[in-house]
C-alpha cells in the first residue's frame, strides 16, 4: 500500500460517534476528508463531540442525536439524513450498551433491549445505508464487536451475545453483498481505558491484568481503533471481506 488512504469525499455513518472509541474516530475521518453522520443520543457526549470538531476546525460533521432504541424513528431519521446527505457511503455500527449482571438475573426484555441497540439499529443502518452502496457498486459495512466475545468475561451474555450476532452479519452481508463491491468486516477492539474502565475499583491491578494478556506492552489508544477503521473504510481493503480484526495489542490471536 503506498500513499494515504483513500476516504475523502466519503459519507460515513457512524453510530456511537460521541463515545470514548467514537470521539477520536470521527476527528480522524474528518481528518481524512470524509463527512461523518455521527449519531449519538448522550447530549453531553454529542455537545463534546461538536466542541472537539469545532475546535480542530472540522465542519463536516453532521449530527443526529436518534435513540438507536426507537427502530422506526431510527429508520425515518436516516432516511431523511441520507437523502440530504446523497447516501451513505460507509456505515461503522459502534454503539453499544453493556450491562453487567449474572445471566440468571437477566430478563429476555433486558436481553431484547441489547440486542435492539446493538445489533437490530445496525441492521436498520446497513437496510437505509444498502440502496445507494448498490447504486454506486461500493461500499463499506464494519461492525464493532469485541474481546469480550473470546470467551474471557463473565456477566455481560446480552453484550457477548450481541457481538457475536455482528460478527455473523458481517459474514453473511459479505456473502450477499459482495458482488456488488459492497465489503462488510468487523473490527473487534481489546481493552481500551476510556470512561467505562474508570469506575474500576482497582485500576493498577486492572492495567497489569490488561498489559499481561496483551502481547504488546502498552495500552491501546482510541486512534489505534481509528486507524483499522480508516483501513477497512477505504478504497485501498476492497479485497477484504467477511473478516474480524482484532485490534487488542496481541491478546485474542485466532
Ligand atoms: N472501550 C473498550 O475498551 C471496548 C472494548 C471492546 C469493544 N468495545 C466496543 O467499541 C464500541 C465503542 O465503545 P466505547 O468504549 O466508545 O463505548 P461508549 O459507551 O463510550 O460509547 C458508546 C456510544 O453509544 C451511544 N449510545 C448508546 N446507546 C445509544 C442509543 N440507544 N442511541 C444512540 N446512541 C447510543 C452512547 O451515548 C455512547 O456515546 C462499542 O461497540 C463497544 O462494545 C469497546
Amino acid at each position: 500500500m503506498t500513499g494515504k488512504l483513500t476516504v475523502a469525499g466519503r459519507k460515513v455513518l457512524y453510530t456511537g460517534a460521541a463515545g470514548g472509541l467514537g470521539t477520536e474516530t470521527t476527528l480522524a475521518f474528518l481528518e481524512a476528508g470524509a463527512t461523518v453522520v455521527a449519531v449519538d443520543n448522550n447530549p453531553d457526549k454529542v455537545a463534546h463531540l461538536q466542541e472537539v470538531c469545532r475546535q480542530a476546525g472540522h465542519e463536516r460533521l453532521v449530527v443526529r442525536r436518534y435513540d438507536l432504541s426507537d427502530l422506526a424513528g431510527l429508520r425515518a431519521g436516516l432516511e431523511a439524513t441520507s437523502a440530504e446527505v446523497g447516501g451513505f457511503d460507509v456505515v461503522i455500527n459502534n454503539a453499544a450498551i453493556y450491562p453487567s449482571k449474572p445471566f440468571e438475573e437477566f430478563t429476555i426484555e433486558e436481553f431484547q433491549a441489547v440486542q435492539r441497540v446493538n445489533v437490530d439499529a445496525g441492521i436498520v443502518c446497513v437496510q437505509v445505508a444498502l440502496p445507494h452502496m448498490r447504486q454506486q457498486s461500493w461500499g463499506r459495512i464494519i461492525n464493532i464487536a469485541s474481546v469480550t466475545l473470546s470467551g474471557g468475561w463473565a456477566l455481560l451474555a446480552p453484550y457477548v451475545q450481541s457481538k457475536a450476532a455482528l460478527v455473523g452479519l458481517a459474514r453473511a452481508w459479505a456473502r450477499e453483498f459482495g458482488p456488488y463491491g459492497v465489503t462488510a468486516n468487523a473490527i473487534a477492539p481489546g481493552a481500551f481505558p476510556t470512561d467505562a474502565e474508570k469506575i474500576h475499583p482497582d485500576p493498577e491491578g486492572y492495567n497489569r491484568f490488561i498489559l499481561d494478556r496483551q502481547a504488546v506492552k502498552r495500552r491501546g489508544h482510541p486512534r489505534d481503533i481509528a486507524n483499522a477503521l480508516l483501513f477497512l473504510a477505504a478504497e485501498e481493503s476492497g479485497f477484504i471481506t467477511g473478516q474480524t480484526l482484532n485490534v487488542d495489542g496481541g491478546w485474542w490471536m485466532d
